[in-house]
Protein backbone atom coordinates (compact mmCIF):
# COMPACT_ATOMS: atom_id res chain seq x y z
CA UNK A 1 0.00 0.00 0.00
CA UNK A 2 1.53 3.27 -0.98
CA UNK A 3 1.10 7.14 -0.40
CA UNK A 4 3.12 10.09 0.33
CA UNK A 5 3.93 11.78 3.26
CA UNK A 6 1.45 14.93 4.64
CA UNK A 7 3.04 16.98 7.41
CA UNK A 8 6.15 16.15 9.63
CA UNK A 9 6.21 17.58 13.51
CA UNK A 10 9.21 15.87 15.01
CA UNK A 11 8.78 11.63 14.82
CA UNK A 12 5.40 12.41 14.17
CA UNK A 13 4.63 11.80 10.85
CA UNK A 14 0.68 12.08 9.04
CA UNK A 15 0.38 10.18 5.85
CA UNK A 16 -2.39 10.34 3.29
CA UNK A 17 -2.79 5.95 3.37
CA UNK A 18 -5.81 4.57 4.16
CA UNK A 19 -7.04 1.45 5.51
CA UNK A 20 -4.30 0.64 8.18
CA UNK A 21 -5.08 -0.79 11.08
CA UNK A 22 -3.38 1.02 14.82
CA UNK A 23 0.03 -0.24 15.00
CA UNK A 24 0.51 -1.55 11.72
CA UNK A 25 4.15 -1.11 10.24
CA UNK A 26 4.96 2.42 8.14
CA UNK A 27 7.98 2.98 5.89
CA UNK A 28 8.09 6.24 5.38
CA UNK A 29 10.43 8.91 3.21
CA UNK A 30 13.31 7.79 0.39
CA UNK A 31 15.27 6.26 3.28
CA UNK A 32 12.58 3.58 4.52
CA UNK A 33 11.90 4.96 7.67
CA UNK A 34 10.32 2.64 10.15
CA UNK A 35 7.37 3.54 12.05
CA UNK A 36 3.84 2.39 13.12
CA UNK A 37 0.57 3.74 13.13
CA UNK A 38 -0.74 5.44 16.35
CA UNK A 39 -3.74 7.28 15.09
CA UNK A 40 -6.53 6.82 12.83
CA UNK A 41 -8.76 9.44 11.26
CA UNK A 42 -10.80 8.78 8.28
CA UNK A 43 -8.85 11.05 6.08
CA UNK A 44 -5.39 11.19 8.43
CA UNK A 45 -2.89 8.14 9.52
CA UNK A 46 -0.73 9.21 12.10
CA UNK A 47 2.79 7.27 11.82
CA UNK A 48 5.24 7.61 15.10
CA UNK A 49 8.37 7.28 13.37
CA UNK A 50 10.81 5.30 15.19
CA UNK A 51 14.24 6.53 13.85
CA UNK A 52 15.49 9.84 13.15
CA UNK A 53 13.49 12.24 10.75
CA UNK A 54 15.75 15.06 10.03
CA UNK A 55 15.93 15.52 6.43
CA UNK A 56 12.22 14.13 5.75
CA UNK A 57 9.92 16.37 4.16
CA UNK A 58 6.26 16.09 2.82
CA UNK A 59 6.01 14.24 -0.47
CA UNK A 60 8.57 11.66 -0.07
CA UNK A 61 6.69 8.01 -0.19
CA UNK A 62 5.07 6.25 2.60
CA UNK A 63 4.10 2.81 2.54
CA UNK A 64 2.05 0.86 4.72
CA UNK A 65 2.79 -3.20 5.30
CA UNK A 66 -0.99 -4.28 6.91
CA UNK A 67 1.47 -5.59 9.87
CA UNK A 68 2.39 -4.62 13.15
CA UNK A 69 6.07 -4.48 14.25
CA UNK A 70 7.36 -8.01 14.62
CA UNK A 71 10.42 -9.62 15.91
CA UNK A 72 12.53 -12.06 14.34
CA UNK A 73 12.73 -15.47 16.47
CA UNK A 74 14.72 -18.19 16.07
CA UNK A 75 18.28 -19.56 16.85
CA UNK A 76 21.05 -16.97 16.81
CA UNK A 77 19.70 -14.38 19.60
CA UNK A 78 21.38 -15.03 22.44
CA UNK A 79 24.92 -13.00 22.43
CA UNK A 80 22.71 -10.97 20.19
CA UNK A 81 23.05 -7.01 20.85
CA UNK A 82 19.91 -5.08 19.13
CA UNK A 83 18.59 -1.83 19.37
CA UNK A 84 14.50 -1.12 20.27
CA UNK A 85 13.33 -2.27 17.08
CA UNK A 86 15.33 -6.18 17.45
CA UNK A 87 18.32 -4.46 14.26
CA UNK A 88 21.66 -5.78 15.22
CA UNK A 89 23.90 -2.92 16.90
CA UNK A 90 27.22 -4.68 15.48
CA UNK A 91 25.24 -4.73 11.59
CA UNK A 92 24.04 -1.29 12.09
CA UNK A 93 27.67 -0.11 12.96
CA UNK A 94 29.30 -1.70 9.82
CA UNK A 95 26.82 -0.25 7.49
CA UNK A 96 26.70 3.18 8.97
CA UNK A 97 29.24 4.18 11.45
CA UNK A 98 29.02 4.96 14.93
CA UNK A 99 26.48 7.17 14.57
CA UNK A 100 23.84 5.20 13.22
CA UNK A 101 21.13 6.06 10.60
CA UNK A 102 20.27 3.03 8.36
CA UNK A 103 18.56 2.46 4.91
CA UNK A 104 18.49 -1.11 4.35
CA UNK A 105 16.12 -3.41 6.68
CA UNK A 106 18.77 -5.37 8.53
CA UNK A 107 18.16 -8.97 9.40
CA UNK A 108 17.46 -9.29 12.67
CA UNK A 109 19.47 -13.41 13.11
CA UNK A 110 21.60 -14.55 10.61
CA UNK A 111 19.90 -16.83 8.51
CA UNK A 112 23.32 -17.77 6.39
CA UNK A 113 24.93 -18.81 10.02
CA UNK A 114 25.02 -22.96 10.13
CA UNK A 115 23.71 -24.94 12.54
CA UNK A 116 23.42 -28.77 13.48
CA UNK A 117 19.93 -29.63 13.30
CA UNK A 118 18.51 -32.78 14.44
CA UNK A 119 14.67 -33.45 13.48
CA UNK A 120 13.02 -35.69 15.25
CA UNK A 121 10.48 -35.98 12.58
CA UNK A 122 10.43 -38.31 9.40
CA UNK A 123 8.59 -37.84 6.23
CA UNK A 124 5.67 -39.36 6.30
CA UNK A 125 4.66 -38.05 10.00
CA UNK A 126 2.19 -35.62 10.74
CA UNK A 127 2.73 -32.37 12.42
CA UNK A 128 1.18 -30.03 14.43
CA UNK A 129 1.40 -26.07 15.16
CA UNK A 130 2.82 -26.06 18.43
CA UNK A 131 4.72 -29.35 18.56
CA UNK A 132 8.47 -29.52 18.47
CA UNK A 133 10.01 -31.06 15.20
CA UNK A 134 14.03 -31.19 16.33
CA UNK A 135 16.05 -29.09 18.02
CA UNK A 136 19.70 -27.03 17.42
CA UNK A 137 22.06 -26.42 19.80
CA UNK A 138 22.49 -22.99 21.05
CA UNK A 139 25.59 -22.33 22.78
CA UNK A 140 24.79 -24.25 26.51
CA UNK A 141 21.15 -24.66 25.33
CA UNK A 142 19.65 -27.12 23.53
CA UNK A 143 16.95 -25.00 21.23
CA UNK A 144 13.80 -26.64 20.15
CA UNK A 145 12.02 -25.87 17.04
CA UNK A 146 8.64 -25.44 17.23
CA UNK A 147 6.20 -25.78 14.37
CA UNK A 148 3.94 -22.77 12.70
CA UNK A 149 1.99 -25.41 10.59
CA UNK A 150 0.32 -28.31 10.63
CA UNK A 151 0.28 -31.10 7.99
CA UNK A 152 2.40 -34.32 6.87
CA UNK A 153 5.71 -34.22 5.88
CA UNK A 154 7.15 -34.95 2.52
CA UNK A 155 10.87 -33.92 3.12
CA UNK A 156 12.71 -32.90 6.20
CA UNK A 157 16.09 -31.46 6.77
CA UNK A 158 19.11 -32.68 8.52
CA UNK A 159 22.56 -31.77 9.84
CA UNK A 160 24.25 -28.35 8.54
CA UNK A 161 21.19 -26.06 7.23
CA UNK A 162 20.58 -22.80 7.84
CA UNK A 163 17.53 -20.32 8.29
CA UNK A 164 17.04 -19.14 5.16
CA UNK A 165 16.49 -23.09 3.82
CA UNK A 166 13.11 -24.67 5.08
CA UNK A 167 13.56 -27.75 6.90
CA UNK A 168 10.25 -29.23 6.68
CA UNK A 169 8.05 -29.55 3.42
CA UNK A 170 4.62 -30.26 3.42
CA UNK A 171 2.58 -32.37 1.51
CA UNK A 172 0.80 -29.40 -0.29
CA UNK A 173 4.06 -27.49 -0.95
CA UNK A 174 4.02 -25.10 2.85
CA UNK A 175 7.44 -25.01 3.66
CA UNK A 176 8.36 -24.75 7.58
CA UNK A 177 10.95 -22.62 8.34
CA UNK A 178 13.51 -22.74 11.56
CA UNK A 179 12.65 -19.01 12.61
CA UNK A 180 9.15 -17.06 12.75
CA UNK A 181 8.06 -13.39 12.94
CA UNK A 182 6.09 -12.36 16.06
CA UNK A 183 3.98 -9.22 16.83
CA UNK A 184 5.74 -7.41 20.02
CA UNK A 185 2.63 -6.16 21.17
CA UNK A 186 0.98 -9.38 21.56
CA UNK A 187 1.85 -11.93 24.70
CA UNK A 188 3.07 -15.31 23.39
CA UNK A 189 0.82 -17.68 24.57
CA UNK A 190 3.00 -19.96 26.41
CA UNK A 191 0.63 -22.30 27.85
CA UNK A 192 -0.71 -22.83 31.60
CA UNK A 193 0.20 -20.39 33.79
CA UNK A 194 1.87 -21.91 37.63
CA UNK A 195 2.44 -20.19 41.02
CA UNK A 196 6.29 -19.04 41.29
CA UNK A 197 8.29 -21.56 43.45
CA UNK A 198 11.75 -21.21 43.08
CA UNK A 199 13.76 -18.84 44.35
CA UNK A 200 15.87 -16.94 42.30
CA UNK A 201 19.30 -16.84 43.20
CA UNK A 202 21.01 -13.16 42.74
CA UNK A 203 23.74 -13.72 44.97
CA UNK A 204 23.22 -10.41 46.80
CA UNK A 205 22.77 -11.79 50.10
CA UNK A 206 20.52 -8.50 50.85
CA UNK A 207 18.12 -10.10 48.65
CA UNK A 208 18.65 -13.85 48.51
CA UNK A 209 18.00 -13.28 52.60
CA UNK A 210 16.08 -10.57 53.40
CA UNK A 211 13.72 -10.04 50.27
CA UNK A 212 13.92 -12.94 47.90
CA UNK A 213 12.63 -12.76 44.55
CA UNK A 214 11.38 -16.19 43.21
CA UNK A 215 11.53 -17.47 39.48
CA UNK A 216 9.07 -15.44 37.43
CA UNK A 217 7.98 -13.06 40.25
CA UNK A 218 8.71 -9.42 39.24
CA UNK A 219 10.99 -7.28 41.18
CA UNK A 220 11.49 -3.17 41.24
CA UNK A 221 14.24 -1.14 42.11
CA UNK A 222 13.37 2.21 42.54
CA UNK A 223 16.50 4.80 43.63
CA UNK A 224 17.27 8.31 43.26
CA UNK A 225 20.11 9.75 41.38
CA UNK A 226 23.45 7.77 41.74
CA UNK A 227 22.12 5.24 44.17
CA UNK A 228 23.43 2.23 42.14
CA UNK A 229 20.41 1.07 40.82
CA UNK A 230 22.82 0.21 37.09
CA UNK A 231 25.39 -1.55 39.35
CA UNK A 232 22.99 -3.74 41.35
CA UNK A 233 21.28 -4.60 37.77
CA UNK A 234 24.77 -5.18 36.40
CA UNK A 235 25.95 -7.51 39.22
CA UNK A 236 22.31 -9.54 38.67
CA UNK A 237 22.68 -9.84 35.41
CA UNK A 238 26.35 -11.59 35.57
CA UNK A 239 25.47 -14.05 38.56
CA UNK A 240 21.80 -14.71 38.59
CA UNK A 241 20.76 -18.57 38.00
CA UNK A 242 18.91 -18.47 34.95
CA UNK A 243 19.77 -19.87 31.36
CA UNK A 244 19.10 -16.83 29.65
CA UNK A 245 19.41 -13.14 30.83
CA UNK A 246 17.66 -10.04 28.52
CA UNK A 247 19.25 -6.91 29.40
CA UNK A 248 17.65 -3.84 28.53
CA UNK A 249 19.42 -0.43 28.57
CA UNK A 250 16.37 1.79 27.97
CA UNK A 251 17.18 5.70 27.97
CA UNK A 252 20.37 5.02 29.59
CA UNK A 253 24.13 6.48 29.61
CA UNK A 254 25.83 4.89 26.37
CA UNK A 255 29.18 4.39 28.16
CA UNK A 256 27.49 2.25 30.93
CA UNK A 257 26.18 -0.01 27.87
CA UNK A 258 29.88 -0.07 26.55
CA UNK A 259 30.81 -1.24 29.61
CA UNK A 260 28.58 -3.89 30.22
CA UNK A 261 29.13 -4.87 26.78
CA UNK A 262 32.94 -5.46 27.05
CA UNK A 263 32.60 -7.08 30.39
CA UNK A 264 30.22 -9.39 29.28
CA UNK A 265 32.71 -10.27 26.23
CA UNK A 266 35.15 -11.33 28.99
CA UNK A 267 33.81 -12.57 31.89
CA UNK A 268 32.59 -15.86 32.01
CA UNK A 269 30.24 -18.10 33.56
CA UNK A 270 30.56 -21.38 35.89
CA UNK A 271 31.10 -23.45 33.24
CA UNK A 272 33.90 -21.23 31.63
CA UNK A 273 31.68 -19.83 28.64
CA UNK A 274 31.53 -16.43 27.89
CA UNK A 275 28.79 -14.24 29.58
CA UNK A 276 27.68 -12.95 26.72
CA UNK A 277 26.61 -16.03 25.27
CA UNK A 278 23.47 -16.53 27.47
CA UNK A 279 22.64 -12.71 27.44
CA UNK A 280 20.62 -10.74 24.96
CA UNK A 281 21.26 -6.73 25.03
CA UNK A 282 18.31 -4.54 23.71
CA UNK A 283 20.31 -1.30 24.37
CA UNK A 284 18.36 2.13 23.06
CA UNK A 285 20.63 4.65 25.04
CA UNK A 286 19.89 8.13 25.79
CA UNK A 287 20.86 9.56 22.31
CA UNK A 288 18.61 7.28 20.25
CA UNK A 289 15.39 7.88 19.10
CA UNK A 290 12.86 7.92 21.96
CA UNK A 291 10.18 5.81 19.78
CA UNK A 292 12.30 3.29 19.71
CA UNK A 293 12.86 3.40 23.41
CA UNK A 294 9.13 2.88 23.90
CA UNK A 295 9.13 -0.77 21.42
CA UNK A 296 12.24 -1.70 23.03
CA UNK A 297 10.84 -3.08 26.06
CA UNK A 298 8.73 -5.01 23.96
CA UNK A 299 10.74 -6.27 21.65
CA UNK A 300 12.97 -7.57 24.60
CA UNK A 301 10.23 -9.30 26.66
CA UNK A 302 9.40 -10.60 23.34
CA UNK A 303 12.40 -12.81 23.27
CA UNK A 304 12.74 -13.24 26.77
CA UNK A 305 8.87 -14.96 26.47
CA UNK A 306 10.56 -17.40 23.34
CA UNK A 307 13.03 -18.83 25.33
CA UNK A 308 10.53 -19.01 28.42
CA UNK A 309 8.53 -21.16 26.07
CA UNK A 310 11.40 -23.38 25.56
CA UNK A 311 11.31 -24.19 29.11
CA UNK A 312 13.90 -22.31 30.29
CA UNK A 313 14.43 -19.99 33.20
CA UNK A 314 14.90 -16.27 31.82
CA UNK A 315 15.65 -13.08 33.69
CA UNK A 316 14.55 -9.63 32.05
CA UNK A 317 16.34 -6.77 33.67
CA UNK A 318 15.28 -3.01 32.47
CA UNK A 319 16.95 -0.11 33.40
CA UNK A 320 15.31 2.17 33.84
CA UNK A 321 11.73 1.98 33.37
CA UNK A 322 11.41 5.66 33.99
CA UNK A 323 13.06 6.58 31.36
CA UNK A 324 10.86 4.30 29.10
CA UNK A 325 7.80 6.24 30.61
CA UNK A 326 9.40 9.95 29.09
CA UNK A 327 9.75 8.44 25.96
CA UNK A 328 6.02 6.73 26.45
CA UNK A 329 5.25 10.89 27.69
CA UNK A 330 6.91 12.42 24.85
CA UNK A 331 5.10 10.62 22.55
CA UNK A 332 1.74 11.41 23.65
CA UNK A 333 2.83 14.93 24.21
CA UNK A 334 3.63 15.21 20.19
CA UNK A 335 0.22 13.30 19.73
CA UNK A 336 -1.59 16.18 21.61
CA UNK A 337 -3.41 13.44 23.71
CA UNK A 338 -4.66 14.39 27.14
CA UNK A 339 -1.98 14.40 29.91
CA UNK A 340 -2.81 12.29 32.81
CA UNK A 341 -0.65 12.73 36.10
CA UNK A 342 2.62 15.11 35.29
CA UNK A 343 2.17 14.78 31.98
CA UNK A 344 2.41 11.13 31.83
CA UNK A 345 -0.39 9.50 29.80
CA UNK A 346 -3.06 8.39 31.27
CA UNK A 347 -2.91 4.97 29.55
CA UNK A 348 1.24 4.74 31.64
CA UNK A 349 -0.27 2.14 34.05
CA UNK A 350 -2.36 -0.01 31.79
CA UNK A 351 0.38 0.32 29.09
CA UNK A 352 3.08 -1.17 31.82
CA UNK A 353 0.98 -3.87 33.32
CA UNK A 354 0.68 -4.86 29.48
CA UNK A 355 3.92 -5.90 29.66
CA UNK A 356 5.14 -6.78 33.31
CA UNK A 357 2.23 -9.09 33.57
CA UNK A 358 4.04 -11.02 30.56
CA UNK A 359 6.42 -12.55 33.72
CA UNK A 360 5.32 -15.50 35.32
CA UNK A 361 5.49 -19.54 35.23
CA UNK A 362 4.22 -21.26 32.83
CA UNK A 363 3.83 -24.98 31.53
CA UNK A 364 5.31 -25.96 28.05
CA UNK A 365 3.97 -28.14 25.88
CA UNK A 366 6.27 -31.04 26.40
CA UNK A 367 5.29 -30.95 30.40
CA UNK A 368 8.45 -28.27 31.38
CA UNK A 369 8.58 -24.95 33.47
CA UNK A 370 9.64 -21.88 32.01
CA UNK A 371 9.99 -18.93 33.76
CA UNK A 372 10.37 -15.18 33.06
CA UNK A 373 11.42 -12.81 35.85
CA UNK A 374 11.87 -9.56 35.91
CA UNK A 375 13.71 -6.75 37.84
CA UNK A 376 12.99 -3.01 36.86
CA UNK A 377 14.92 -0.17 37.79
CA UNK A 378 12.84 2.72 38.00
CA UNK A 379 14.57 6.31 38.39
CA UNK A 380 12.05 8.89 39.94
CA UNK A 381 12.71 12.22 39.93
CA UNK A 382 14.21 13.66 43.44
CA UNK A 383 14.05 9.94 44.73
CA UNK A 384 9.95 10.70 45.18
CA UNK A 385 8.48 7.40 45.41
CA UNK A 386 4.90 8.37 45.15
CA UNK A 387 5.21 9.78 41.27
CA UNK A 388 3.21 8.06 38.67
CA UNK A 389 6.07 5.65 37.62
CA UNK A 390 6.99 4.14 40.76
CA UNK A 391 3.47 3.91 42.00
CA UNK A 392 1.99 2.20 38.42
CA UNK A 393 5.10 -0.36 38.95
CA UNK A 394 4.36 -1.33 42.38
CA UNK A 395 0.83 -2.50 41.43
CA UNK A 396 2.64 -5.05 39.41
CA UNK A 397 5.74 -5.99 41.08
CA UNK A 398 5.76 -8.40 44.05
CA UNK A 399 9.49 -7.70 45.86
CA UNK A 400 9.91 -3.89 45.87
CA UNK A 401 14.30 -3.12 46.37
CA UNK A 402 14.06 0.92 47.76
CA UNK A 403 17.32 2.32 47.48
CA UNK A 404 18.32 4.81 49.35
CA UNK A 405 20.03 8.26 48.69
CA UNK A 406 21.68 8.40 52.18
CA UNK A 407 22.99 5.09 52.58
CA UNK A 408 24.38 5.53 48.98
CA UNK A 409 25.85 8.28 50.49
CA UNK A 410 27.26 6.84 53.25
CA UNK A 411 28.63 4.30 50.46
CA UNK A 412 26.39 1.41 51.84
CA UNK A 413 26.08 -0.97 48.57
CA UNK A 414 23.73 -2.10 47.77
CA UNK A 415 21.36 0.69 49.21
CA UNK A 416 18.91 -1.70 49.83
CA UNK A 417 16.48 0.04 52.61
CA UNK A 418 15.82 -2.64 55.07
CA UNK A 419 12.52 -1.18 56.16
CA UNK A 420 10.91 -0.15 53.80
CA UNK A 421 11.36 -2.71 51.10
CA UNK A 422 9.52 -6.15 50.86
CA UNK A 423 9.26 -9.15 49.09
CA UNK A 424 5.53 -11.02 48.93
CA UNK A 425 7.83 -13.57 48.07
CA UNK A 426 9.85 -14.01 51.24
CA UNK A 427 7.78 -16.67 52.99
CA UNK A 428 8.04 -19.27 49.82
CA UNK A 429 11.50 -18.07 49.09
CA UNK A 430 12.44 -19.00 52.96
CA UNK A 431 10.63 -22.43 52.83
CA UNK A 432 12.53 -23.42 50.13
CA UNK A 433 16.22 -22.47 51.46
CA UNK A 434 14.87 -24.67 54.74
CA UNK A 435 14.79 -27.34 52.81
CA UNK A 436 17.96 -27.05 50.64
CA UNK A 437 20.34 -24.97 52.66
CA UNK A 438 19.54 -25.08 56.45
CA UNK A 439 16.49 -25.81 58.90
CA UNK A 440 17.65 -22.40 60.56
CA UNK A 441 17.52 -20.20 57.51
CA UNK A 442 14.01 -18.88 58.72
CA UNK A 443 14.96 -18.41 62.17
CA UNK A 444 18.48 -16.42 61.44
CA UNK A 445 16.17 -14.55 59.20
CA UNK A 446 13.78 -13.53 61.75
CA UNK A 447 16.81 -12.81 64.38
CA UNK A 448 18.33 -10.59 61.74
CA UNK A 449 15.47 -8.49 60.80
CA UNK A 450 15.04 -8.20 64.69
CA UNK A 451 18.57 -6.66 65.41
CA UNK A 452 17.57 -3.75 62.21
CA UNK A 453 14.37 -3.26 63.74
CA UNK A 454 15.44 -3.15 67.53
CA UNK A 455 18.63 -1.06 66.31
CA UNK A 456 16.35 1.28 64.51
CA UNK A 457 13.98 1.79 67.66
CA UNK A 458 17.43 3.13 69.39
CA UNK A 459 18.53 5.22 67.56
CA UNK A 460 16.79 7.91 68.38
CA UNK A 461 17.75 7.13 72.34
CA UNK A 462 21.18 7.28 71.43
CA UNK A 463 20.88 10.62 69.35
CA UNK A 464 19.60 11.93 72.64
CA UNK A 465 21.61 10.03 75.41
CA UNK A 466 24.89 8.88 73.04
CA UNK A 467 26.11 5.31 72.48
CA UNK A 468 27.84 5.43 76.39
CA UNK A 469 23.74 6.37 77.79
CA UNK A 470 22.74 3.02 76.60
CA UNK A 471 22.07 0.10 78.78
CA UNK A 472 24.87 -2.68 78.04
CA UNK A 473 22.69 -5.15 76.65
CA UNK A 474 21.33 -2.51 74.47
CA UNK A 475 25.10 -1.61 73.46
CA UNK A 476 25.28 -4.76 72.41
CA UNK A 477 22.60 -4.76 70.41
CA UNK A 478 23.86 -1.60 68.61
CA UNK A 479 27.50 -3.36 67.76
CA UNK A 480 25.54 -6.77 66.32
CA UNK A 481 23.32 -4.54 64.18
CA UNK A 482 26.67 -2.76 62.83
CA UNK A 483 28.02 -5.81 62.06
CA UNK A 484 24.45 -6.76 60.13
CA UNK A 485 24.78 -4.12 57.89
CA UNK A 486 28.64 -3.58 57.47
CA UNK A 487 29.54 -7.40 57.11
CA UNK A 488 26.26 -8.78 55.88
CA UNK A 489 23.84 -6.00 53.61
CA UNK A 490 27.15 -4.73 52.23
CA UNK A 491 28.13 -6.09 49.28
CA UNK A 492 30.80 -4.26 46.99
CA UNK A 493 30.32 -5.58 43.14
CA UNK A 494 33.91 -4.74 42.46
CA UNK A 495 35.26 -7.36 44.33
CA UNK A 496 35.39 -10.67 45.15
CA UNK A 497 32.71 -10.37 47.70
CA UNK A 498 30.13 -9.60 44.66
CA UNK A 499 28.55 -13.41 44.56
CA UNK A 500 27.33 -15.06 47.72
CA UNK A 501 25.80 -18.47 47.22
CA UNK A 502 22.91 -19.03 49.70
CA UNK A 503 25.37 -21.63 51.92
CA UNK A 504 28.01 -18.65 52.84
CA UNK A 505 24.99 -16.00 52.73
CA UNK A 506 24.41 -18.02 55.86
CA UNK A 507 27.19 -18.81 57.32
CA UNK A 508 27.85 -14.89 57.71
CA UNK A 509 24.87 -14.26 59.29
CA UNK A 510 24.58 -17.01 61.38
CA UNK A 511 28.65 -16.37 62.54
CA UNK A 512 27.34 -12.68 63.22
CA UNK A 513 24.19 -13.95 65.13
CA UNK A 514 25.74 -16.87 67.01
CA UNK A 515 28.75 -13.70 68.26
CA UNK A 516 25.85 -11.94 69.68
CA UNK A 517 24.42 -14.76 71.50
CA UNK A 518 27.91 -15.58 73.01
CA UNK A 519 28.22 -12.04 74.22
CA UNK A 520 24.82 -11.53 75.75
CA UNK A 521 25.59 -15.04 77.80
CA UNK A 522 28.81 -13.35 78.77
CA UNK A 523 27.18 -10.26 79.45
CA UNK A 524 24.66 -12.01 82.07
CA UNK A 525 27.83 -14.09 83.24
CA UNK A 526 29.10 -10.78 84.79
CA UNK A 527 31.89 -9.95 82.35
CA UNK A 528 32.56 -6.52 81.95
CA UNK A 529 30.84 -4.85 78.60
CA UNK A 530 34.29 -3.52 77.52
CA UNK A 531 35.62 -6.85 77.59
CA UNK A 532 33.05 -8.49 75.84
CA UNK A 533 33.32 -6.00 73.02
CA UNK A 534 37.15 -5.93 72.95
CA UNK A 535 36.84 -10.27 72.44
CA UNK A 536 34.42 -9.28 70.09
CA UNK A 537 36.36 -7.01 67.47
CA UNK A 538 39.52 -9.16 68.33
CA UNK A 539 37.57 -11.77 66.90
CA UNK A 540 36.33 -10.28 64.09
CA UNK A 541 39.67 -9.30 63.20
N1 LIG B 1 26.98 -2.61 44.70
C1 LIG B 1 27.91 -1.66 44.62
N2 LIG B 1 29.17 -1.89 45.02
C2 LIG B 1 30.10 -0.92 44.95
N3 LIG B 1 29.88 0.31 44.50
C3 LIG B 1 28.65 0.61 44.07
C4 LIG B 1 27.60 -0.36 44.12
N4 LIG B 1 26.49 0.22 43.65
C5 LIG B 1 26.82 1.48 43.33
N5 LIG B 1 28.11 1.73 43.57
C6 LIG B 1 28.80 3.03 43.36
O1 LIG B 1 27.84 4.05 43.11
C7 LIG B 1 28.03 4.65 41.84
C8 LIG B 1 26.69 4.97 41.17
O2 LIG B 1 26.02 3.77 40.87
P1 LIG B 1 25.04 3.62 39.62
O3 LIG B 1 25.65 4.23 38.41
O4 LIG B 1 24.65 2.21 39.57
O5 LIG B 1 23.84 4.51 40.10
P2 LIG B 1 22.45 4.74 39.35
O6 LIG B 1 21.40 4.63 40.39
O7 LIG B 1 22.36 3.85 38.19
O8 LIG B 1 22.62 6.23 38.91
P3 LIG B 1 21.76 7.04 37.81
O9 LIG B 1 20.52 7.47 38.50
O10 LIG B 1 22.65 8.18 37.50
O11 LIG B 1 21.55 6.10 36.68
C9 LIG B 1 28.85 3.64 41.07
O12 LIG B 1 29.66 4.26 40.12
C10 LIG B 1 29.69 2.98 42.15
O13 LIG B 1 30.82 3.72 42.44
MG1 LIG C 1 22.03 4.21 36.18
Amino acid sequence: MKGVVTSISGATVCVDLRGLQLYDRVYVGHARLSGEVVHLEKQRTTVQVFEDTHGLSVGEPAEGTRAPLTVALGPGLLGGIYDGLQRSLPGLQEQSGAFIRTTRPLPSIDLEKRWEFIPSKRVGDAIVKGEVYGSVREGHLAHPLYATLTGELVKVAAGDVCLAEPLLTLKGGEQQYGWQDWPVRRPRSGGQKRPAERPLITGQRCIDFLFPLLKGGVAIIPGGFGTGKTVLEQTIAKFADTDVVVYVGCGERGNEMAGLLSEFRELQDADGRPLLERTIIVANTSNMPVAARESSIFTAVTMAEYYRDMGYDVLFLADSLSRWAEALREISSSLEEIPGEEGYPTYLGSRLASFIERAGVVETASGKSGSLSMILAVSPPGADFSEPVTQACLRSAGAFYLLDTSLAHSRHFPAINWTQSYSLFAERGSAFFRQQVAESWPQLQRRCREILQQEEALREVVEVVGMEGLQDRDRLLMHAAERVRRDFLCQNSFSADAYATPQQTLERISAIVERYDQALQQLDAGTLLSEILKGQDDAAG
